[in-house]
């Protein structure tokens, strides 16, 4: 860019980094033989493309209906979407705390103190949520709304790196709280909490950002109880901090689950809807080329969200807001997730199998029970970085793996680990999936040895 142009641009637009996403992109589509373990797309072979045809035909077929779909909406979003949506995810969670409260009967049968009945019905009101382009929308209108330059924000330690870009962007802060394979460190939010309170940074402190079921990148999913006490955590620090800490609770992968039991949502929690923001995608489960997501969130926020919508878009897609709504009203929706469901429980178990098989013992990976990622560690000392010999070599050997420090934020008070990766089993069939592992094994054992 010429220094003429560059001056004209914002400090917004000059600060901002192409994010990894962008490079990663562009290496797959530029390399036809690559096989990419990278992208986080979803399983190719079975998008709904006849469905979505007949849903399409079925909405268009009817002129009134067909008209009105072809018109724009509100900025909010289709009343019967929303309706559809808020009723879904209550039916979810009452689901959910009743298995969980199931799960704790004690030996006598007595069920827990906590049924299903007990949820606060309001937390999930259709006039709480907002429908947006993709759930991404709604992570960047929270910033939006909540952050300035040099506020800070909680993120795990990996997080969604496409979070850290929107905060690179936005010069907001990314402190890191520690991950463990059962979800958020408890006690490194609290060191990091003191930390922020000492040093009186605690007053920039806005928000937690929490990828609570089969995160991206790690798959870890965050218990009912961790989240709960994650919450209560941050309420402790609001008096230092001078305002409300919220918690961003992003459910974008809650909808593909193969093992184990649906984990309640945060919303269930009594009273935690005045400071939880719940992001919900419709993308992953069923087109990523739908891309319809939505959030519910305090009044407030909403009313501030809704603002900066109108002047990003004053409306997602209304068309495609029809088609996710007919697929539910029509059952098509419910019968896909159930068969992705499936899918990706088999495609875990292939890729499972291919590490297993090619990797040395040396290495190490997290087992998913969802979503579309395998967290994989190569030994502590080698370097899987985007400038590193390792992620060339394994380029030359034609497949991609997303560097696992680009999902670490930038904080200061630790190093960013360089030895993992994230795999993907969601866009790539079976057998590239086993040929990607086998490549990536073979590099592997040329850098840090076959045992
Ligand atoms: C954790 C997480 N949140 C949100 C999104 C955004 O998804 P969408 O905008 O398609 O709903 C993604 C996409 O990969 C994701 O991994």
């Amino acid at each position: 860019m010429s220094s003429s142009s560059k001056s004209a641009l914002s400090a917004l637009g000059r600060r901002s980094d192409a994010p990894p996403i962008t490079w990663l992109m562009i290496l797959a589509l530029s390399r036809p033989k690559l096989i990419s373990l990278a992208a986080g797309f979803t399983d190719q072979e079975t998008l709904p493309n006849t469905e979505t045809l007949s849903l399409l035909t079925d909405i268009l077929g009817d002129s009134k209906r067909g008209k009105a779909a072809l018109q724009y909406g509100t900025t909010q979003g289709d009343p019967v979407l929303r309706e559809l949506t808020s009723l879904r995810l209550l039916q979810q969670d009452q689901a959910a705390v009743a298995r969980w409260a199931e799960s704790r009967c004690d030996s006598a049968g007595n069920r827990s103190a906590v049924s299903a009945t007990s949820l606060d019905v309001s937390a999930y009101a259709p006039e709480r949520m907002i429908l947006t382009h993709g759930s991404q929308q709604l992570l960047y209108l929270t910033c939006e709304a909540l952050c300035d330059e040099g506020d800070i924000v909680l993120v795990e330690d990996p997080t969604y790196f496409v979070f850290l870009g929107i905060a690179q962007s936005r010069a907001i802060d990314c402190r890191g709280v520690k991950l463990d394979p059962d979800g958020l460190d408890l006690d490194s939010l609290e060191a990091q909490l003191e930390r922020l309170k000492k040093s009186g940074e605690i007053k920039k402190l806005k928000f937690l950002y929490l990828v609570s079921y089969y995160q991206n990148p790690s798959s870890v999913t965050t218990s009912r109880a961790k989240k709960a006490a994650a919450l209560k955590l941050l309420r402790r620090y609001e008096r230092a901090a001078g305002h409300p800490i919220y918690l961003l609770e992003d459910a974008a992968y809650r909808e593909l689950r193969f093992e184990g039991d649906d984990v309640p949502s945060l919303l269930a929690e009594p009273g935690a809807a005045e400071r939880v923001i719940y992001a919900g995608t419709y993308s992953k489960p069923f087109a990523t080329g739908i891309r319809v997501g939505f959030g519910l969130m305090p009044e407030a926020l909403q009313t501030v969200c809704l603002r900066l919508k109108g002047n990003h878009d004053f409306g997602t897609a209304n068309l495609l807001q029809q088609i996710v709504a007919r697929s539910i009203q029509t059952g098509i929706y419910a019968k896909h997730v159930a068969m992705l469901r499936k899918r990706y429980a088999d495609k875990a178990a292939v890729i499972l199998h291919a590490l297993e098989e090619n990797l040395p013992s040396s290495c190490s990976w997290l087992k998913p029970n969802g979503g579309l990622y395998v967290w994989t560690a190569l030994p502590k000392h080698a370097k899987a970085g985007q400038k590193g010999k390792f992620f060339q070599a394994a380029l030359d050997a034609e497949v991609l793996y997303v560097p696992g420090e680009v999902c670490y934020a930038e904080d200061k008070s630790r190093p960013r680990p360089a030895n993992e990766m994230r795999l993907t089993f969601g866009g790539a069939s079976e057998d590239a999936i086993r040929e990607g592992v086998r490549r990536l094994g073979k590099a592997v054992g040329k850098f840090y040895g076959k045992s």
